[in-house]
């Protein structure tokens, strides 16, 4: 037997019985004549104590950090304990032991705060993993894996697994591809999500599927992007979207409850796009924290009427904001008092590359009631009160403005908003907030391509009282300028959103489940009917047996579990996660392959 406890198990409780340990050498410090060894395994360290004997066999034979020793002893109280960790108050007197493996110096050390940098760890994920961070940031993953299935599994769900060598689905990324050696130049492609599978199960009836799936996307990477990642992947037969809104908000407050202990027994707030990208500047909104945009001239590719509050910057010749298409404004709480130098900061920060605007526009609401303003020599005193009150400002907030074209303007002042959050710390981590946004736009309009595309995907239905405009309107666009003219930008899909924290969690909708419709959505996606047979010929053809009205959803499992563990990237919470450009670095992946194996798949590089 090589071990008979874990290094994280023995207490006093254990104190004078024998034990086999086995573990890595996580340090060893030499007394004199004696040597404490402090063995780490998944479970925690426990200290070793060699007397007298077993050092002078440690002096020839000298054990080095993370060999793998087995050690056999007597648990003993401690006399110097630590109670900063649960075996702090035994250690084992060693009677004898043995070396099972040696170790080379590790190129970082193996703990908590590790001098390794990024690539080397990654490099070396193996030894990575073996940390104390990392490993919490694995274990909540099986706890948040473990919590999701138990939930489903009470509800019904049943895990059906779905093939990986597939046709394209579209999910709005680059497929990645796999060659065939049995059919030479042709091609599968690896899922961008299983979602055609999961809506042709709900034709064969598992009316409750879900999986925990990777899904492979061939996109530019960021903090919340890898090229493979996993989804809690769901559908439902015989719902509406109300249905699926109860079930998975329930999902993620019993991950909630069974991870962090944290009973969320509010309902989960709803908002519509079109409110989000007005009070928000995205369709994400972190509302952790209470700060809303005025809009001081109206983002035309909200398509909201709601109406814009242009007449408190009319009429003040001030250039800026007379030519730009949008100007918005935020107000911040409590920061009026700040200096010329912050100020200028600020205006820098928005300068930046990232966030590209060409300046910043400040109104200070000051403590006694006064308005001192960058703009002062446009803008009286009253008119300055009235887009104060208008931003709903108190005595001591500070109001900033951004102009510009209306893309930019929304995205930058969104940012800015997010910034200026953070900066007064009302992000915190450990409070979460729940979203669903709902009534996403069905299409968006590419320029590039100057066509539709479906904004979630085309599987995705519309509002039943849309589906007319859908149907009655030909998807060609005379005049590209004006899309937003055309009756489609105004149509709304029975899509949804779950938002945590400003980070998009999950996103699904309900479905087309009739084959004359699901023909007229790729029609006017642009597809002629042989293209759409060509691709999809499985899909309409199963809508013609008897195919349910059904729904689902998809989290993105490894940015719930960011959030939780309260870290930014995915990257942390992934046992072996790609780099950047989509490297694996410890495998050196991609790489080329030889002759041999191009020539039996058929393949040639170049010309
Ligand atoms: P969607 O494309 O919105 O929907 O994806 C669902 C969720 O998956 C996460 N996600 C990602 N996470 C890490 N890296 C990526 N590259 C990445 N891309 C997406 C996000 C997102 O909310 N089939 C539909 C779902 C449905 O309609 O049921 C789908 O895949 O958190």
């Amino acid at each position: 037997m090589y071990r008979t406890h874990t290094c994280g198990n023995l207490r006093l409780s254990d104190k004078n019985n024998v034990v086999t340990l086995a573990g890595w050498v996580q340090t060893v410090r030499k007394f004199g004549a004696i040597t404490f060894v402090d063995l780490r395994d998944r479970y925690g360290i426990t200290q070793l104590l060699f007397g007298e004997e077993l050092t002078k066999q440690l002096d020839e034979n000298p054990l080095g950090r993370e060999y793998v020793l087995q050690a056999i002893g007597i648990v003993n109280e401690r006399s110097n304990k630590n109670l900063n960790i649960p075996t702090g108050e035994i250690e084992i007197a060693v009677s004898s032991f043995s070396i099972l493996n040696k170790s080379a110096v590790p190129p970082f050390t193996i703990q908590d705060d590790t001098d390794g940098g990024d690539d080397l760890r990654m490099k070396y994920r193996y030894l990575d993993l073996r940390r104390n961070a990392v490993k919490k940031n694995i274990e909540l993953r099986y706890a948040v894996n473990r919590a999701a299935r138990n939930y489903l599994h009470s509800q019904g769900f049943m895990d059906i697994e779905t093939p990986f060598l597939i046709k394209s689905t579209p999910e709005g990324a680059r497929d990645f591809v796999v060659p065939s050696r049995m059919n030479q130049g042709e091609f599968y492609a690896l899922p961008q999500s299983p979602q055609t599978f999961k809506q042709l199960l709900m034709v064969s009836g598992y009316d409750r599927y879900y999986q925990i799936v990777k899904c492979f996307r061939d996109e530019d990477l960021r903090a919340d992007r890898q090229p493979e990642f996993t989804q809690i992947d769901c559908e439902m037969a015989f719902v509406e979207q109300e249905d699926i809104l109860n079930m998975f908000e329930g999902l993620v407050k019993s991950v909630f409850k069974d991870v962090k202990n944290i009973d969320y027994t509010e309902s989960v707030q709803r908002m519509t796009w079109e409110d989000a990208m007005w009070n928000y500047g995205n369709d994400k909104p972190d509302i952790r924290f209470d700060i809303k945009l005025l809009n001081l001239k109206k983002p035309v590719t909200v398509y909201t009427d709601k109406s814009d509050n242009a007449v408190l910057i009319n009429n003040a010749d001030f250039k800026v904001f007379d030519e730009a298409e949008t100007v918005i404004a935020i107000s911040v709480p409590g920061c009026s008092e700040y200096s010329r130098k912050q100020t200028d900061e600020l205006t820098e920060w928005v300068k930046r590359p990232q966030i590209g605007m060409k300046g910043l526009v400040f109104i200070k609401v000051n403590a006694d009631g006064t308005y001192k303003s960058s703009v002062d020599k446009f803008y009286s005193e009253e008119k300055l009160k009235a887009i104060a009150d208008a931003a709903g400002a108190k005595p001591g907030d500070l109001i900033l403005i951004l102009a510009g074209a209306e893309e930019r303007t929304r995205k930058a002042i969104s940012e800015l908003r997010l910034e200026m959050a953070e900066r007064l710390n009302l992000r915190k981590k450990d409070e979460y907030k729940l979203l669903w946004v709902v009534d996403f736009p069905l299409f968006e309009y590419d320029e590039e391509s100057s066509r539709w595309v479906a904004r979630h995907h085309p599987f995705t239905s519309p509002k039943p009282t849309h589906i007319d405009i859908m149907i009655n309107n030909s998807q060609v666009i005379e005049n590209a300028a004006e899309y937003l003219k055309h009756p489609y930008a105004n149509i709304k899909a029975n899509a949804y959103d779950m938002v945590l924290n400003g980070n998009e969690i999950g996103g699904g909708s309900i479905r087309i489940f009739q084959r004359t419709l699901q023909e007229k959505m790729f029609a006017a996606l642009g597809m002629s009917a042989e293209e759409a047979r060509h691709k999809f010929g499985f899909l309409l053809g199963a809508f013609e047996y008897g195919a349910p009205p059904h729904g689902g959803i998809a989290f993105g499992f490894d940015r719930l579990c960011a959030i939780l563990g309260g870290s930014e990237s995915i990257r942390d919470f992934i046992a072996f996660p790609k780099n950047n450009s989509g490297r694996d670095v410890m495998l050196d992946a991609p790489s080329a392959i030889d002759e041999k194996q191009m020539k039996e798949l058929g393949i040639k590089i170049g010309s």
